[in-house]
């Protein structure tokens, strides 16, 4: 695997190819982004992963000084993984001045569900995902479905942009027990750890009363959010949204829109979000 830390190496490296499949990540890899990079391998002829912890997409009181980095393992398992180019640039180069063109996506897609409780997120991950985008000038990028908003509003931005990168969704990894794959479960204490399956047995339980035709959805909602309150958890959302647009369902999309219930809350100290489509 050819390790690149500047925008100038990887784009002389990648000059002899013509499709490039992209997976950008924030390091700390587990088995959730090699699955993606599995997943992107056959949609190019080369594959290049990223590893940029981006400051830009954390609020000051969040978690950018203690996101867990392991450049040494992570390596180890994108080689391992048949990844053939790592872009990892410090933020010296990728943000050597201010960065202060960003990419604003819009409200109502944005400041929603995540970018309500997250404010400027998505700002600051269009910003990036867009450098990192003119950086490495993908063809097809894949992204996970475990951050739903996101994918959805990546996939808006290139359409919108008209980019020419095919933008792939990929499917949540689950442990064992069903708790998604992610950097910040290392944040939980063992006792965490066992609870945090909840929120998706949570999740999955109201997708399942959805499938099997119940319509009461703020009731739903009401009660799985109380349900993990009892539980100890502090709850920002357990939502049933379509899926075309994030956006509460009328009665009559209750007929045959797809739909999909997205969750996200506190354990501790530690704030876990999954969805499920219905
Ligand atoms: P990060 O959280 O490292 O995730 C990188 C990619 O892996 C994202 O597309 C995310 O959805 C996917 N992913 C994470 N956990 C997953 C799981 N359990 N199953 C499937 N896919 C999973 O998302 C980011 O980084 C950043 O916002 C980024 C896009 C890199 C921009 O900074």
């Amino acid at each position: 695997m050819k390790i690149v830390h500047t925008i100038t190496e990887l784009r002389a490296h990648l000059t002899q190819f013509k499709h490039p499949a992209f997976v950008p990540t924030m390091g700390n890899l587990h088995e959730g982004h090699l699955a993606l990079i599995a997943q992107a391998k056959p949609l190019g002829d080369v594959t290049v992963a990223s590893i940029f912890v981006n400051r830009l997409q954390f609020l000051p009181h969040e978690d950018f000084d203690t996101y867990p980095r392991t450049w040494d393992s992570d390596c180890a398992k994108l080689q391992a993984a048949g990844c053939d180019v790592l872009f990892a640039p410090n933020e010296q180069e990728l943000y050597p001045e201010p960065q202060t063109f960003k990419v604003h996506p819009p409200t109502e897609l944005a400041d929603i569900l995540e970018g309500f409780f997250r404010p400027g997120f998505f700002v600051g991950v269009c910003t990036v995902v867009m450098k990192l985008f003119a950086c490495v000038q993908p063809r097809v990028a894949v992204f996970g479905k475990k951050d739903y908003q996101q994918l959805m509003i990546v996939r808006r931005m290139v359409q919108q942009f008209a980019l020419p990168i095919e933008i792939v969704g990929g499917e949540t990894t689950r442990a064992p027990n069903g708790l998604a794959l992610s950097s910040r479960n290392g944040y939980l204490s063992e006792s965490e750890r066992a609870e945090a399956v909840q929120l998706s047995m949570a999740l999955k339980g109201l997708a399942a009363v959805l499938k099997a035709g119940a319509t009461d959805i703020a009731v739903l909602e009401a009660q799985a959010m109380k349900s993990l309150t009892a539980r100890g958890w502090q709850p920002n959302y357990l939502v049933v949204r379509r899926r075309s647009d994030l956006q509460a369902p009328t009665p009559s999309d209750l007929l045959g829109e797809a739909l999909v219930v997205l969750g996200a809350a506190k354990i501790g100290a530690t704030r876990l979000i999954d969805n499920f489509e219905v």
